[in-house]
């Protein structure tokens, strides 16, 4: 069968459906085509953080985007529970990150230093005010920093949000619908296939995760974005066992507005293995309980494993594929994906409309990786 559209999107995730949604509201023809099930990747492995303060190691574009990310939060969930009528579970209400010796502490004392001279508003905990915001936080804390601007979403509502909305802009998704192969010719991509259509485009954007890498190289492209599995639990049984975010030095308690704790995460180089670990659920478990004592008694009602798609330099890969003038990428966004994923989307949607793509840090070019 053969179709087409003005933008066809490999990878129906939290960047594939953002740059879906903003593209149809720019009034363009979007196909978006999953492998499997639309945000069922990475985007729903995710614990909802929006938190580039406490992620991010140091000043750069990662950390500018990442605010900027952040703070257009606000608008966008508007607009899309305007669109959808359901709540996002946007709580933007702080992240605690704390230490448990001195090394740690001197470390998150110099970098709240330099946050706070670029201006962010950060706070500095000792021990009895971390246990003041945080009543359950373990007695072995020392001292804290609490940023207020950070907090969480509804990774899996925000994915469908994206979607839906995207499809009453007149966006056509297609689940297991992965893309087979590419019709080309010289330096322009004319159509995409899968195993059941050919669609003819105008553009294509790459946003397929930890795959993304596999499907640039049909195109002969560099694209090296690898696996990194992330294990999850999902704590219960115990009323409000975190307030906010906290984050420790092995590991995250997210509280989800469901009354569930997510407990991340693990860092692990197994390829495209996305199971759960035995091993895996025990370090979490005892990173959790580090955190906040109590949470050893917590009932585990769900594990589960995820693929960041991680880059050789942790910089997402934003832009126009080399050797194309219509293939782009919006893929390698990492531990942020879904705090950067609604950004990447709306500024490759402008991009590509406009043709100016220096609103998006340089850093970020797809080029950058070389040639094979
Ligand atoms: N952003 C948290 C993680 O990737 O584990």
């Amino acid at each position: 069968m053969s179709r087409g559209a003005d933008v066809v999107i490999a990878g129906a995730g939290i960047a594939g459906a953002a740059c879906a949604y903003e593209l149809a509201k720019r009034g363009a023809s979007v196909v978006l085509l999953d492998y499997g099930k639309a945000g069922m990747q990475a985007t729903n492995a995710a614990a909802g953080m929006l938190a580039p303060l406490t992620e991010t190691q140091a000043r750069g574009p990662m950390l500018d985007f990442g605010v900027e990310a952040l703070r257009a939060y606000p608008a966008l969930v508007d607009e899309l529970q305007a669109a959808v009528g359901f709540d996002l579970e946007l709580r933007l209400n702080g992240v605690l990150k704390v230490a448990f010796d001195e090394a740690l502490a001197d470390a998150l004392r110099r970098r709240c230093a330099w946050q706070r001279e670029l201006g962010f508003d950060l706070r500095w905990l000792n021990d009895a005010e971390c246990r003041e915001l945080e009543p359950r936080l373990s007695e072995h804390a020392i001292c804290g920093v609490f940023s207020p601007e950070e907090g969480n979403i509804s990774n899996q509502r925000l994915a469908l949000a994206l979607v839906r909305a995207a499809v009453a802009r007149g966006a056509t998704i297609h689940e297991r619908a992965g893309v087979r192969g590419f019709a080309r010719t010289r330096g322009r991509i004319v159509a995409v296939k899968t195993a059941d259509a050919t669609y003819a485009c105008e553009a294509v954007i790459i946003a397929a995760g930890a795959r993304s890498g596999q499907l640039a190289a049909r195109l002969g492209v560099r694209l090296p974005v690898r696996p990194v599995r992330g294990q999850m639990l999902a704590l219960g049984g115990m009323r409000a066992p975190v307030r906010h975010i906290v984050w420790g030095p092995d590991g995250y308690l997210v509280p989800r507005a469901n009354g569930l704790v997510f407990a991340g995460s693990t860092v692990e180089d197994v390829g495209f293995r996305r199971r759960t670990t035995r091993a895996g659920e025990r370090r979490l478990r005892a990173a959790a309980s580090r955190l906040v004592p109590q949470l050893a008694a917590a009932t585990v009602h769900f594990a589960w494993a995820g693929l960041r798609p991680g880059t050789p330099d942790d910089l997402p890969a934003i832009g126009r594929l080399p050797g194309y003038e219509n293939a782009y990428a919006a893929t390698g966004h990492y531990r942020n994906g879904i705090l950067l994923g609604p950004l990447s989307g709306r500024l490759v949607a402008e991009a590509m409309t406009s043709g100016d793509w220096s609103a998006i840090p340089a850093a970020f070019g797809p080029a950058r990786f070389g040639t094979h």
